[in-house]
């Protein structure tokens, strides 16, 4: 039997659309599901509450939040195995944490708190951030299917665990698998004198995407993929791929991979314009 799916739930629209989606996935990849709320005592914990009664409340609405998840699961998809857990502690840390032993974490964009500008709330941006294997983050709101993943790949090897994610989605699914690879024409200000000859660097970058896709190609000879090779800021061109795409995949670091940064600055920009659903794939060794 393969590893759980997790999903994490605190009750919001966000988080049931994570949990259907961690369902749907679940049964696709014919793993276990567990759902998880983490209960934080801490907020809570000042002496004026701390009578022994005072936590039954938040015990209670855990299990009743995991009870309808877990309801919500059954009749979506009764043939998966589900399971529901509640776990003490801090939200972002309990579902990092969870990521150990899982196939992948999945949360819903936004959750109960946050201000209603957010787009992202502060568990996933987290998560997603520090969380070993796949995180997806799931938008609530209605999807049409599209049958096309995007997977978003430069020339480092930090985007192999996205490749490799990507292309098991797509198989999964039967879906079209979209690599895009985006180059930024180099910029010079202080050296406007440099020529650069533009078809030769376009072939080029048209080498490294290909290059990157061969051996996956040869392990998925059943995922068909377009190789699309654009020059832009790779931001602007995967949210708008994200338009048309069931789920848009991304590395948490690229050529740029400074170890202190949680995410790149693509992966974040990602995260946070993104029309749909976004994973993100840590490579093990970050
Ligand atoms: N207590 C929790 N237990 C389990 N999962 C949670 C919990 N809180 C949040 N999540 C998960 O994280 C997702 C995003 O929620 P998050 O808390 O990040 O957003 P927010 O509540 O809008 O903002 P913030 O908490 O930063 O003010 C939720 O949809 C859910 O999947
Ligand atoms: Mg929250």
């Amino acid at each position: 039997m393969s590893d759980p799916v997790i999903v994490g739930t605190d009750g919001s629209a966000a988080a049931s659309a994570a949990v259907e989606w961690a369902a749907d996935d679940a049964a696709r990849m014919r793993a276990p599901l567990r759902i998880v709320f983490a209960l934080n005592f801490l907020p809570y914990d000042i002496p004026k509450f701390s009578t022994p009664e005072w936590e039954d409340p938040l015990t209670r609405n855990a299990e009743r939040v995991l009870a309808e998840a877990e309801a919500l699961v059954r009749e979506r998809r009764p043939e998966i195995e589900v399971t529901t857990q509640t776990i003490e502690g801090a939200p972002p840390v309990v579902l990092r944490d969870q990521a150990v032993g899982a196939t992948e974490i999945v949360v819903g964009s936004r959750g109960l708190g946050g201000f209603a500008a957010a787009v992202l709330g502060s568990v996933s941006m987290h998560v997603a951030g520090h969380a070993r294997g796949p995180v997806v983050v799931v938008r609530s709101g209605p999807r049409a299917v599209h049958g096309e993943i995007v997977v978003g790949i430069d020339d480092s090897p930090q985007c192999d665990p996205a490749l490799a994610y990507a292309f098991e989605q797509a198989a999964l699914r039967g879906a079209t698998l979209r690599a895009l690879y985006v180059w930024q024409a180099p910029v010079h200000a202080y050296a406007p004198e440099i020529v650069y000859d533009m078809d030769e660097i376009r072939r080029a970058q048209h080498q490294v995407a290909a290059d990157k896709l061969t051996s996956w190609r040869q392990t998925y000879p059943q995922v068909k993929v377009i190789e699309d090779v654009r020059s832009g800021h790779p931001v602007e061109v995967l949210t708008a791929a994200s338009k048309e795409a069931d789920l848009v995949v991304v590395g948490s670091h690229g050529r740029g991979a400074l170890g202190s940064l949680a995410l790149g600055s693509v992966s974040r920009g990602v995260l946070h314009h993104a029309r749909g659903n976004v994973a993100v794939v840590r490579s093990p060794r970050l």
